[in-house]
């Protein structure tokens, strides 16, 4: 038997609290037995007490009696505080406070990805969703990746257990592959939105996860011109981070857009004058883009010389990131309450 354990259940007593409990009078049973049941914690504490070596006694026997009164002077307050509410409950005072309810609410993850389809459909893009255990076609080969690609190595990508006579199958490692099934099964106009969980083979740490979420856009038509793919950055990047965004375009390179470019916003903690978030440059790096290589229009049975399209892919994790300044990845998937909760708010 420890000092520290009894002052640990101690306060674990003071900390208790009815407030999130739905059947309050079961809880309070519950943690009655739990510490001054005849089995409980207390008893047998009582009993280990016996075997406290008698320089120890005393002091261990203080402790072991408040822990004794702690426990029953909280089951009093428990009780008190549910008659007070039956009381209340029984008159016709409705402006009397209610008993509390708690509300769930959504994941800020959730919120993000909620609001960057929102902003899309205001022009025309509708959702598309697809599976997330892909075959090499779409994953890959219809994406122009040529066979030596990294990403095709079993160290960027979660391979799924090959069964004899079938194809290889892994977890996506990007939404992009939800543009070639629309593309393999719809005719342009194509104006479709992608959002979705995507998996990579990554050392979890503040900065990469091995499971997190992107949203790809693509747009395939007669006349799709880059111009039309830069007015809708403008427009996305405003509306999602407010009026004052600028943007700019980097040339970059993925196999399945040419040109290629990668977008930055304007820092919008410091307002483009540099700060610890931007690095000091004054802009934030957000998402991947370029027009659809016409490889994969063909790819996909869509002729190249009569359609083109524009396509972008961006983190969800990086957006709600930069829009809230979270410093730490691992804090979307850890369900700690004190960090879901200060999203309550959002919708
Ligand atoms: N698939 C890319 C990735 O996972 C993101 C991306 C870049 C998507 C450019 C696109 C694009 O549609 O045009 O990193």
């Amino acid at each position: 038997m420890k000092l520290n354990n009894i002052e640990d259940f101690i306060r674990e007593i003071q900390m208790a609290t009815l407030e999130h409990q739905s059947d309050k009078a079961a809880f309070i049973e519950q943690f009655r037995i739990k510490f001054l049941g005849k089995k409980g914690i207390i008893s047998d504490l009582f009993e280990q007490f016996k075997t406290v070596p008698n320089e120890e006694k005393k002091e261990m026997g203080q402790a072991l009696n408040r822990l004794k009164t702690a426990a029953q002077a909280k089951i009093e307050e428990f009780k008190a505080s549910i008659e007070q509410l039956q009381q209340q409950s029984q008159t016709d005072d409705l402006t009397l406070p209610t008993d509390y309810s708690p509300v769930g609410s959504r994941h800020v993850l959730s919120v993000v990805m909620n609001e960057i389809i929102d902003i899309f459909s205001r022009i025309g893009f509708t959702v598309a969703e697809s599976v997330e255990i892909e075959d090499d076609w779409h994953l890959f080969s219809a994406l122009n990746f040529p066979p030596d690609h990294p990403a095709r190595d079993m160290q960027d990508t979660f391979f799924v257990e090959k069964e004899e006579g079938r194809q290889e199958v892994a977890l996506r490692t990007h939404t992009s592959s939800v543009q070639v099934r629309v593309m393999e099964n719809n005719k342009p106009p194509i104006r479709i939105i992608a959002p979705g969980r995507v998996f990579r083979n990554e050392a979890i740490s503040a900065r990469a996860h091995c499971i997190f979420h992107q949203v790809e856009a693509l747009y395939v038509d007669k006349k799709v011109t880059f111009a039309d793919l830069k007015q809708t950055l403008l427009y996305f990047a405003k509306e999602m981070f407010g009026e004052q965004t600028q943007i700019r375009l980097r040339p970059s390179y993925f196999p399945f857009t040419e040109p290629s470019a990668e977008m930055d916003i304007s820092c919008n903690i410091c307002g483009g004058k540099g700060c610890n978030i931007c690095k000091g440059t004054g802009w934030l790096e957000i998402l991947g883009c370029g027009m659809v290589d016409p490889n994969v229009l063909e790819a996909c049975g869509i002729d190249s010389k009569e359609y083109s399209g524009f396509a972008l892919g961006m983190g969800v994790e990086r957006m709600a990131m930069l829009k809230y300044q979270i410093r730490d990845l691992r804090l979307y998937f850890e369900n700690d309450l004190r960090f879901l909760r200060q999203f309550d708010a959002l919708v």
